[in-house]
Protein backbone atom coordinates (compact mmCIF):
# COMPACT_ATOMS: atom_id res chain seq x y z
CA UNK A 1 0.00 0.00 0.00
CA UNK A 2 1.06 3.67 -0.60
CA UNK A 3 1.68 5.37 2.86
CA UNK A 4 -0.17 9.04 0.95
CA UNK A 5 -1.13 11.17 3.08
CA UNK A 6 -4.81 11.22 4.29
CA UNK A 7 -7.04 14.18 4.23
CA UNK A 8 -9.01 14.02 7.27
CA UNK A 9 -12.54 15.58 8.24
CA UNK A 10 -13.71 15.47 12.02
CA UNK A 11 -17.49 14.93 11.54
CA UNK A 12 -19.86 16.55 14.24
CA UNK A 13 -22.34 18.38 11.96
CA UNK A 14 -24.48 17.85 9.12
CA UNK A 15 -22.68 20.32 7.16
CA UNK A 16 -19.51 18.27 7.97
CA UNK A 17 -21.59 16.00 5.73
CA UNK A 18 -21.67 18.13 2.89
CA UNK A 19 -17.76 18.62 3.59
CA UNK A 20 -16.69 15.26 3.63
CA UNK A 21 -18.71 14.17 0.40
CA UNK A 22 -16.99 17.14 -1.28
CA UNK A 23 -13.51 15.78 -0.33
CA UNK A 24 -14.38 12.22 -1.48
CA UNK A 25 -16.52 13.69 -4.83
CA UNK A 26 -13.07 15.05 -5.74
CA UNK A 27 -10.23 12.95 -4.93
CA UNK A 28 -12.40 10.30 -6.22
CA UNK A 29 -12.29 12.76 -9.33
CA UNK A 30 -8.95 13.29 -9.73
CA UNK A 31 -7.68 9.57 -9.76
CA UNK A 32 -9.61 9.13 -12.36
CA UNK A 33 -12.89 7.30 -11.32
CA UNK A 34 -15.71 7.52 -13.94
CA UNK A 35 -19.24 9.47 -13.06
CA UNK A 36 -20.67 6.57 -12.05
CA UNK A 37 -18.23 4.96 -9.39
CA UNK A 38 -17.65 8.66 -8.12
CA UNK A 39 -21.52 8.51 -7.09
CA UNK A 40 -20.87 5.25 -5.76
CA UNK A 41 -18.22 6.10 -3.73
CA UNK A 42 -19.93 9.40 -2.84
CA UNK A 43 -22.59 7.33 -1.80
CA UNK A 44 -21.19 5.09 0.35
CA UNK A 45 -19.40 8.30 2.17
CA UNK A 46 -22.47 10.24 2.99
CA UNK A 47 -24.18 7.06 4.46
CA UNK A 48 -20.97 6.26 6.56
CA UNK A 49 -20.39 9.67 7.58
CA UNK A 50 -24.24 9.87 8.41
CA UNK A 51 -23.71 6.98 11.01
CA UNK A 52 -20.75 8.73 12.84
CA UNK A 53 -23.02 11.65 13.01
CA UNK A 54 -26.51 9.72 14.33
CA UNK A 55 -25.28 6.90 16.84
CA UNK A 56 -22.00 8.34 17.69
CA UNK A 57 -22.60 12.09 17.16
CA UNK A 58 -18.93 13.00 16.01
CA UNK A 59 -16.00 11.07 14.80
CA UNK A 60 -13.82 11.28 11.69
CA UNK A 61 -13.30 10.28 7.93
CA UNK A 62 -9.74 10.12 6.21
CA UNK A 63 -9.95 9.95 2.54
CA UNK A 64 -6.60 9.13 0.23
CA UNK A 65 -5.58 7.40 -2.60
CA UNK A 66 -4.12 4.24 -2.04
CA UNK A 67 -2.13 1.72 -4.67
CA UNK A 68 -0.79 -1.87 -4.66
CA UNK A 69 1.12 -3.76 -7.38
CA UNK A 70 -0.63 -2.81 -10.42
CA UNK A 71 -4.04 -1.51 -8.58
CA UNK A 72 -4.81 2.06 -7.80
CA UNK A 73 -7.60 3.18 -5.87
CA UNK A 74 -9.22 5.06 -2.71
CA UNK A 75 -9.38 4.19 0.76
CA UNK A 76 -12.20 6.04 3.02
CA UNK A 77 -11.69 5.80 6.79
CA UNK A 78 -14.39 6.29 9.17
CA UNK A 79 -13.82 5.87 12.67
CA UNK A 80 -15.88 7.17 15.50
CA UNK A 81 -15.88 6.71 19.67
CA UNK A 82 -19.39 6.23 19.88
CA UNK A 83 -21.75 3.23 20.99
CA UNK A 84 -20.13 0.30 18.98
CA UNK A 85 -22.28 -2.31 16.91
CA UNK A 86 -23.10 -5.33 19.59
CA UNK A 87 -24.01 -7.70 16.20
CA UNK A 88 -21.97 -6.78 13.29
CA UNK A 89 -23.72 -9.11 11.22
CA UNK A 90 -27.16 -7.83 12.19
CA UNK A 91 -26.21 -4.51 11.22
CA UNK A 92 -25.01 -5.64 7.90
CA UNK A 93 -28.61 -7.59 7.15
CA UNK A 94 -30.07 -4.89 4.62
CA UNK A 95 -33.45 -3.78 6.20
CA UNK A 96 -31.64 -3.62 9.69
CA UNK A 97 -32.12 -0.52 11.49
CA UNK A 98 -32.50 0.99 15.50
CA UNK A 99 -33.45 4.08 14.25
CA UNK A 100 -35.99 3.61 11.98
CA UNK A 101 -33.83 4.24 9.11
CA UNK A 102 -33.79 2.53 5.92
CA UNK A 103 -31.11 -0.30 7.15
CA UNK A 104 -29.28 -0.11 3.72
CA UNK A 105 -26.26 2.41 5.19
CA UNK A 106 -24.07 -0.41 5.75
CA UNK A 107 -25.62 -3.57 3.33
CA UNK A 108 -25.14 -0.43 0.70
CA UNK A 109 -21.87 0.79 1.29
CA UNK A 110 -20.93 -2.81 0.76
CA UNK A 111 -21.91 -3.25 -2.20
CA UNK A 112 -21.27 -0.05 -3.70
CA UNK A 113 -17.42 -0.18 -2.72
CA UNK A 114 -14.85 -3.30 -4.01
CA UNK A 115 -14.20 -4.19 0.10
CA UNK A 116 -15.13 -2.91 2.98
CA UNK A 117 -14.01 -3.67 7.20
CA UNK A 118 -16.10 -2.92 9.94
CA UNK A 119 -14.60 -3.20 12.99
CA UNK A 120 -16.23 -2.46 16.67
CA UNK A 121 -16.46 -3.49 19.88
CA UNK A 122 -19.57 -1.95 22.45
CA UNK A 123 -18.66 1.05 24.05
CA UNK A 124 -15.49 1.67 22.56
CA UNK A 125 -16.37 2.80 18.83
CA UNK A 126 -16.71 1.76 15.49
CA UNK A 127 -14.26 1.84 12.63
CA UNK A 128 -15.17 1.24 9.15
CA UNK A 129 -12.69 0.99 6.14
CA UNK A 130 -13.43 1.04 2.79
CA UNK A 131 -11.82 1.00 -0.65
CA UNK A 132 -12.59 1.63 -4.72
CA UNK A 133 -9.94 0.11 -7.52
CA UNK A 134 -9.61 1.76 -10.63
CA UNK A 135 -10.31 -0.47 -13.55
CA UNK A 136 -7.63 0.15 -16.14
N1 LIG B 1 -21.05 4.17 13.59
C1 LIG B 1 -22.00 3.43 14.20
N2 LIG B 1 -22.03 3.33 15.54
C2 LIG B 1 -22.98 2.59 16.17
N3 LIG B 1 -23.93 1.88 15.52
C3 LIG B 1 -23.95 1.95 14.18
C4 LIG B 1 -22.99 2.71 13.44
N4 LIG B 1 -23.26 2.57 12.12
C5 LIG B 1 -24.31 1.75 12.04
N5 LIG B 1 -24.74 1.36 13.27
C6 LIG B 1 -25.84 0.42 13.58
O1 LIG B 1 -26.10 -0.38 12.44
C7 LIG B 1 -27.46 -0.23 12.03
C8 LIG B 1 -27.56 -0.31 10.51
O2 LIG B 1 -26.93 0.82 9.92
P1 LIG B 1 -27.32 1.26 8.44
O3 LIG B 1 -27.20 0.06 7.55
O4 LIG B 1 -26.56 2.48 8.08
O5 LIG B 1 -28.88 1.58 8.55
P2 LIG B 1 -29.64 2.80 9.25
O6 LIG B 1 -28.62 3.88 9.55
O7 LIG B 1 -30.66 3.24 8.25
O8 LIG B 1 -30.25 2.24 10.51
C9 LIG B 1 -27.89 1.10 12.60
O9 LIG B 1 -29.30 1.19 12.77
C10 LIG B 1 -27.14 1.12 13.93
O10 LIG B 1 -27.80 0.33 14.90
MG1 LIG C 1 -27.20 4.49 8.21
Amino acid sequence: MSIALADEIRIDSESDIVVARKLVRDTATSLGFGLTDVTRIVTAASELTRNIYIYAGSGIMRCRPVASDARRGVELVFEDKGPGIADISKAMTPGYTTSRGMGMGLPGSKRLMDEMDLKSAVGQGTTVVVRKWLHK
